[in-house]
């Protein structure tokens, strides 16, 4: 906070200075002379300001809050997780992850980080796509995600399939937004899935992406976004708000994590301020950086490192 405020109704200079010194070192306002008659009040920041606050779904909470809360959200879901997006989406999803990964169209030996992965299913797709597209059996995809719940459906998932977990998969429990393990400039590709919403700082998430990518890696985004069209939007938004929930109780008795799935979306920047993050992120993008799928309902978004 900075007010304006006239030196001559305040005490001499030397104790007014004291006076700010003492106050700044409790962490409270303090005066700063400046040209002419007025001086500048500032507030510096102490442990009793108020906490940075952020979204969650359409509640403010303490930035340092939301983190625990998706967590919960994605304990709660991990096991029905899988089944609800089929339900939720008519198997909608599906078709969506598959363009996600015909688009990035991986070449052989790729290596991807998946982050946000969850149970897995962009992993999967990537695999499956290297196998079957180029018989290639070097690709590796490193699946990060914040839930050791999350992670663990995951790991049950591959344990039963043709891949390895040792060679060509590995999956651990970390942060988007600091993923500390992962040296710069080590992959190939970066993709987050369905995932990057539920992130405090949507640009530090981006900036980490840029970091760890390879110089020519490519960064892809798929997430929820913004229904334009004036017929569709509130058909859209029927849906989303009472029908979505409704199945959330009815499969996974669990009402309030779809309420938030649903809010969270409508949070999240539209298609165009997300490309510009991407592109602030130093990503470059080809033309508006995103393909709209379904109506907007989610759009794939891409950056290349170079
Ligand atoms: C909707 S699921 C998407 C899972 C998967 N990518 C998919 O498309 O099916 C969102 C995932 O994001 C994870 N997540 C939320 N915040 C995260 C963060 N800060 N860092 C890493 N993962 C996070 C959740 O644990 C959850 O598994």
């Amino acid at each position: 906070m900075i007010t304006w405020i006239n030196a001559t109704t305040h005490p001499p200079l030397g104790q007014l200075m004291c006076a700010s010194l003492a106050a700044l070192e409790a962490g409270k306002h303090f005066l700063l002379p400046m040209r002419g008659q007025a001086m500048r009040q500032y507030t510096m920041p102490s442990d009793q300001d108020p906490p940075k606050t952020t979204h969650f779904g359409f509640r403010e909470v303490a930035e340092t809050e939301k983190e625990r809360l998706v967590g919960q959200v994605f304990s709660n879901v991990a096991s029905k997780y899988d089944i609800m997006n089929d339900a939720m989406s008519a198997g909608v999803h599906r078709l969506w992850k598959d363009r996600f990964i015909r688009q990035l169209a991986p070449p052989p030996g790729t290596k991807l980080l998946d982050v946000a992965g969850g149970t897995g299913d962009i992993a999967m797709r990537f695999l499956n796509y290297c196998r079957n597209a180029h018989h290639d059996h070097t690709a590796h995809v490193h699946l990060v995600d914040i839930n050791p719940e999350m992670v663990n459906v995951g790991r049950q998932r591959f344990h039963n399939t043709v891949y390895d977990l040792k060679s060509q998969v590995d999956l651990s429990v970390g942060n988007a937004e600091d993923l500390a393990d992962i040296p710069s400039d080590s992959k190939d590709a970066y993709t987050i899935a369905f995932g990057i919403r539920n992130c405090t700082h949507v640009d530090r998430v981006v900036r980490e992406a840029y970091r760890v990518l390879k110089p020519g890696g490519r960064f892809m985004c798929l997430e929820f976004s913004r229904v334009e069209n004036p017929l569709i939007a509130p058909l859209y938004d029927l849906y989303s708000f009472e029908v979505i929930p409704a199945i959330g109780q009815v499969i996974a008795s669990d009402r309030e994590s779809y309420q938030y799935l649903v809010e969270s979306i409508r949070r999240f920047p539209s298609q165009d301020q997300f490309a510009d993050i991407i592109r602030g992120a130093g990503f470059s993008v080809v033309g508006k950086g995103y393909e709209n799928l379904t109506f907007g309902i989610a759009a794939i978004h891409s950056g290349f490192k170079l």
